[in-house]
Parts: structure tokens; sequence; C-alpha cells
């Protein structure tokens, strides 16, 4: 299976376009900064998702598209529409999740810091699981369902001891992170009666990180979560095995991708020797996934344009007026973000710093660029940024959140 490598943009007679629609002609209808989403793209992203599970033997698996990469409510309802789930964090997420008309029985609700009116709502919602990261948790759902009269459906979140290769912002599957219970504290907590009077046990979790893109730590999780699954000794609905898979943002990021269906293969053959060669009961027990960035990355692009440029000796600035607080990622994790200019440009590249006007250094998009000469005026797209872009934008320097622009599937703007 080929890998999930489709960008909406391409050059069509040295102009750029965003599903096959010139850029120009987007920018001529609305305010820049703003993100541009590509509805068919994304849908492709989750389909081919699906598709991989189903090809490595995974039975019904149940995508649970991660809300914090892009709660863009049009994008959510249609991928509900196409049958996708959601892992959410937050009472904001879950709303948004149940407004796009996500089904409660098919969300899951991670983060360690949920707090009783969120964990009320998600219990009056029926959600399909509180993946729980601390005992103390556990009891707060407990007490809280009890005083609801109803039942909460619930799962641990195993801590499984794992260094995931990643940015070590988004690291989260070693002891010293603040994520998920330990083993043997899961397993004493499954034999403690007090904390199962208004609780079900229905599934175990993992999520160990972001962009990863050696799976080896992903394999070890895996198996730990399989090794526990059979030792809690109770039938499980399900196994949820989290987000992370990671992509390929460009030539800074020389490493080796997985393909979804070679990250589905591993998970499937993994659970297969530790967990269900060896389950004891009846019911089926079913895979969930927590996906965002696979999903949602190469279906964004950021479109800014050129204030003025700068020349200080041998530097060259293009200065946007998109800046760090709409999209983050270059400044906060150092990430590579492929930078495109509206047109092609045959002459001579000139070496480019893209900077935006906030007052920090870090207000970057791109260092050394080589790029077509710039001018004020210039369109410029900023691409890969479906994921972790309009979530993590801020009104920082009392700017205007960016606008979100989408191409439905049948190319029309929205
Ligand atoms: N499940 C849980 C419990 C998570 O914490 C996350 C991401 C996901 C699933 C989805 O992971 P994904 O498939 O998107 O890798 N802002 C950072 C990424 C933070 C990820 C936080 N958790 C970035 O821009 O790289």
């Amino acid at each position: 299976m080929e890998k999930i490598n489709s960008s909406p943009l391409c050059y069509k007679k040295g102009k750029l376009h965003f599903d096959n629609i010139p850029l120009e002609t987007i920018a001529g209808k609305v305010k820049t900064p703003f993100y541009l989403y590509s509805e068919k793209t994304l849908l492709q992203n989750y389909n081919h998702f699906l598709e991989s599970a189903n090809k490595a033997m995974i039975c019904e698996p149940l995508i649970c598209f991660a809300l914090k990469a892009n709660p863009n409510l049009k994008l959510l309802k249609s991928l509900a529409k196409n049958g996708a789930g959601a892992d959410i964090v937050s009472g904001g997420e879950l709303k948004r999740a149940l407004d796009a008309g996500i089904k409660a029985s098919k969300i899951v609700f991670s983060g360690v810091g949920k707090t009783k009116e969120e964990i009320i709502k998600g219990i009056k919602a029926g959600i399909y699981s509180f993946n729980v990261e601390s005992i103390e948790e556990l009891e707060q759902i407990n007490l809280e369902a009890k005083k609801l009269k109803k039942r909460a459906r619930v799962a641990f979140r195993l801590n499984p001891k794992v260094h995931a290769k990643t940015h070590k912002h988004i690291s989260t599957g070693f002891k010293t992170h603040k994520f998920g219970i330990l083993k043997s504290d899961i397993l004493k907590a499954v034999k403690n009666k007090k904390y199962w009077t208004h609780t079900d046990l229905v599934g175990l979790s993992m999520h160990i990180g972001s962009q990863l893109t050696c799976l080896k730590a992903t394999k070890k999780a895996v198996k730990e979560l399989g090794l526990l699954a059979n030792e809690v000794n109770r039938p499980l609905e399900f196994l949820d095995v989290g987000g992370g898979l990671g992509v390929d943002y460009g030539p800074e990021e020389k490493k080796n991708f997985s393909t979804p269906y070679e990250y589905m293969s591993l998970i499937s053959k993994e659970l297969q020797s530790s967990f269900y060669k060896n389950y004891a009961f009846d019911n089926q027990t079913r895979i969930v996934f927590e996906p965002g960035r696979v999903i949602a990355a190469r279906a964004g692009a950021f479109i800014t344009k050129v204030i003025r440029t700068k020349k200080s000796e041998d530097c060259f600035f293009a200065i946007v007026d998109g800046g760090m607080n709409d999209f983050v990622r270059t400044s906060l994790y150092g990430a590579y973000h492929e930078i495109l200019t509206e047109k092609k440009g045959a002459g001579k590249k000139v070496k480019t710093d893209i900077v935006g006007p906030i007052c920090e250094t870090a207000d970057c998009f791109g260092t050394g660029r080589s790029l077509p000469r710039l001018n004020p005026g210039d369109l410029i797209s900023v691409g890969d940024v479906g994921a972790y872009g309009f979530s993590m934008a801020s009104h920082y320097n009392m700017r205007e959140l960016p606008k979100e622009i989408i191409v439905s599937s049948k190319g029309k703007l929205s």
C-alpha cells in the first residue's frame, strides 16, 4: 500500500493550486492569514487508515480521531458521517464532538486532569470510555457515577515505561511522564472492589507519544498492553493503542516513515502473540485507534501574505502577516514545514527567512529557504498544517485568530 503523501497543493502553469483551485482566486476572497483545508484529503487519509487496519486483519477497528489535532466543526461532521469516533481531552472537545454528530458510544476521554464537571458531562453523555490516568481519577469517576445513579465505562491507560523517539515535549510513555498508570498499580486496582461499585472495566489503553517515526517503542508498548490485558483476566471490549503515527514533513526529517499498513501490521502481529492467543473469554476484543496528525496534517495549508521584505547584510527576510500566534509548531518544536510561493518563479532563488510580525525571534516559519525572490503582497503557503495548526493558535500580541476555509469534496469553498 502506498504512503499517505497526497498533498492538496500543486503547481499548474507555474501557479500554486489547492485542490485544483488557484490559490490567488481563494486569497482574493479571504483576508490573509488563513487556514485552508481539503475535505477530500482528510477523508482520503481517514479511509486509508481504516482500510489499512482491515487489510492487516484488524476486525471492526474503531477510529477515534484526536480532536486536539483539528476540532473544525465542518471537518468533524465529515469524519462523523464516515463513521469516525473521537478521542477527546476536555469538556469543550466533548461538546464539539457531539455537536459534530459523533456518537457518544464512539467517544474516548483521555487526559490526566479531567475535572469533576467534565467527568459528570462524560457520564451523562454515556461515552464509550474514560481512559483513566490515575487511580485517584478512577475513584472520582466511581463517586460521580454513584451520585448520578449511573455506571461509567472505564479503561486504564497503561504507562508502559517506554521511550518513544520523538520531540521530548510530545513523548508520553515513560514512567517520569505524567501520563498513564504503571502495570503493578493497575493490577492492584482491578482487584480492589471499592473502585468498581459504579464503574465497569471495559478496556485498556495506551498512548506513548506523537510524531512517531521509529516504531520500536510502539512495538514494545503494544506488547506490554497485550500482556497486561491477559493478566487483568477480565473480558475486555477493547484495547486502545492510542495515536502517534508520524508524518513526513519534509527534507529536514530524514527518517524512515512507516505507512499506516506497516503500523497496523505491527500492532496486529504483536497483539496476536501477546494477547489474542491466550485470551480466555468468548467476547470479541476490538482495537481502538486515536490518530490525529496522520489524518489531518496534510489536509491543511496556512496561507499568509508578505507585508514587506528586509535585507540586513547577507540576511533576506520576508515579513509575512501570519505569526507564531497563528501557527506555532515551527517556533515551539523547531518543526520543519514546507513553504511554497504562489508563483513558482523561474529566476534565481534567494535564501529567505520567512518571519512573522510577533516580537520574538522564534516567530519564524523557516530559515534560509531557497525561494523565488519575494515582494510585498506575494502569497506564501506553509504546508501540512492541518494537525496542531489552528487548534494551537492564540491571541498572542492581541492578534485576531486566523480564519479557516474549507474546500469541500465537491470543490466548493466555505
Ligand atoms: N491520543 C492521545 C491521548 C494524545 O495525547 C494524542 C496527542 C493523540 C491521541 C493523537 O496523537 P497523533 O496521532 O496526532 O500523533 N502539538 C504537538 C502534538 C501534541 C500531541 C498530543 N497528544 C505537535 O504539534 O506536534
